[in-house]
């Protein structure tokens, strides 16, 4: 059997588990928002017409923040449209999505929503069709206290206390042609400044995200981050990255690979911010907002509706997942903490319906897909400082990504309990791998539970009738002895390792 070694050291650190790492994205897309997080008419609503059992499962989760309220639609959006009377709101053409927006949820029912999933709300503003102003005005809604015409307003819609957003995202995707209101990078590196700079005047706590190129395979990638960042380095705390994974031509090797292209995505990032950091002479670094990744299969689903039709939150992009694509998953996760010195911040897209882990039943039932698991698992047990391993692993070729290792491993460590956390995954596609971690440096250590998401069809998905047959299970083969961990790890896996020091 093909032999893997991660050696841990508490010495060797990366930095601080950060709770924004799990963070998610509610857009107005499809069923996310209506007969997702909000159906009034479901048995499970609450007063606010809020799905209680979705709810449920978005703490069950684990997400920490939720990015809202787009994606591609926050670039036509106008978020006056969705405050006061629910009755009077205006419905618009959506031309993201080419449906209808009834604008029965807007910012107050959001950020309400959040108060009872307990989690962060991150607002974008629209740069696509709207500028320096409409932010401003959305921005003092939200975190004035009162005594203005716009805070003013939010209270009188019954929040009397701010909502006191500090993350906001400049935009949405600007490079990307298919954006309403594409920029050029000089542009919209422009409009992001002079919006950052006066959003800074009304409440200098906000934490910036300037848009970064929507994937690393724009043509404009590099070039963009480095003339945006050239126009909002001072102003901005951090430049965002998008990316999607899928299995297009059922090369399943490559597929497992797919967080080397996410590793080489935020070093490419970093590299460019740190170049206009030298060029500037200056101290500042710019984090990464990962603040849309996933798996996606494009090509599974409608992404819009008939040309002809405008409908009320149709079904669009409901990817049904499985295993190997959890596998993926929870490797992206092990990308995004390796990476936690530079990735402040991160938003698996979507949450519920639209390319989710979470799905709503027209009939009204909700369901966990494959992906939901290693979600979970990361976001609650991941705690304290990243471990920087030495991994030592044997290796496959594959057509995207050449020489690629199989195994894929992350580790944290919480000093104050003694809890050691290693998230591991196997990519081999025909063969299992012991993994052998040495944790000496550590002393005497145990096993408190090891489970393995795998399965001999690497194809299966859950599915509303049954979502408990394919969930990570006990792996009984991990064994604790002379400050070394065994385990061994079926072919396609994830897997998490609890251990503590004793
Ligand atoms: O998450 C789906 C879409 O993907 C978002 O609206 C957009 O930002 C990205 O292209």
């Amino acid at each position: 059997m093909s032999q893997a070694t991660v050696v841990l050291d508490p010495a060797f650190t990366v930095g601080p588990v950060r709770r924004r790492t799990f963070g998610s994205f509610v857009e107005h897309l499809g069923r996310c928002v209506y007969g997702g997080i909000h159906d009034p008419e479901h048995p499970s609503a609450d007063a606010d017409g809020f799905r209680g059992d979705v709810l449920a499962l978005v703490r069950e989760l684990g997400v920490s923040t939720v990015r809202y309220p787009g994606g591609n639609f926050v670039s036509g959006y106008r978020w006056e449209d969705g405050i006061g009377p629910v009755d009077q709101r205006p419905r618009r053409l959506d031309l993201a999505w080419h449906t209808t927006e009834p604008n029965t949820v807007g910012v107050d029912e959001f950020v309400r929503w959040c108060t009872k999933a307990g989690v962060e709300p991150m607002m974008a503003v629209n740069l696509g069709t709207r500028g320096v102003q409409e932010a401003l005005d959305l921005l003092e809604y939200c975190n004035v206290p009162g005594g203005t015409h716009w805070s003013d307003l939010r209270r009188a819609h019954g929040s009397e206390q701010p909502h006191g957003i500090r993350l906001w995202c400049l935009g949405n995707e600007m490079d990307g042609p298919w954006q309403v209101g594409h920029k050029t990078a000089a542009e919209y590196g422009r409009l992001a400044a002079e919006t950052a700079r006066a959003m800074r005047m009304v409440d200098r706590d906000v934490e910036l995200v300037a848009c970064g190129s929507s994937g690393r395979a724009m043509p404009t990638f590099g070039a963009w981050e480095r003339t945006v960042l050239g126009e909002t380095y001072d102003l901005v705390d951090m430049v965002s990255a998008h990316a999607y994974y899928w299995e297009q031509d059922g090369d399943l090797a490559s597929f497992l690979g797919s967080a080397l292209d996410m590793d080489r995505f935020i070093d490419d990032v970093v590299h460019t911010a740190d170049s206009v950091r030298a060029e500037r002479g200056v101290d500042k670094r710019i984090a990464i907002s990962f603040d849309e990744w996933n798996v996606w299969y494009m090509n599974s689903g409608p992404s819009a509706p008939p040309r002809e039709d405008w409908p009320v939150a149709p079904a669009l992009l409901e990817d049904r997942y499985n295993v190997a694509d959890a596998v993926v998953v929870g490797n992206l996760l092990i990308s995004l903490l390796r990476h936690t010195d530079r990735v402040h911040a991160a938003s698996l897209a979507q949450l519920v319906n639209v390319i989710a882990p979470i799905v709503t039943e027209p009939d009204g039932r909700v369901w966990r897909q494959t992906t939901f698991h290693p979600f979970a698992l990361t976001s609650r047990h991941a705690a304290g400082q990243v471990l920087r391993p030495e991994v030592r692993t044997p290796t496959t070729q594959t057509a995207k990504f050449g020489e690629t290792p199989l195994l894929d491993a992350v580790a944290t460590h919480d000093d104050e309990s003694g809890a050691i956390t290693v998230f591991a995954v196997n990519r081999s596609v025909d063969g299992p791998l012991t993994l052998d971690v040495d944790l000496r440096a550590f002393g005497r250590v145990e096993v408190v539970e090891a489970v393995t998401l795998a399965n001999p069809d690497v194809h299966a998905r859950s599915s509303a009738d049954d979502e408990d047959s394919l969930v990570p299970r006990p792996n009984a083969t991990a064994a604790a002895e002379d400050g070394r961990v065994r385990v061994e790890l079926p072919a396609v896996s994830w897997s998490m390792l609890r251990l503590r020091t004793a």
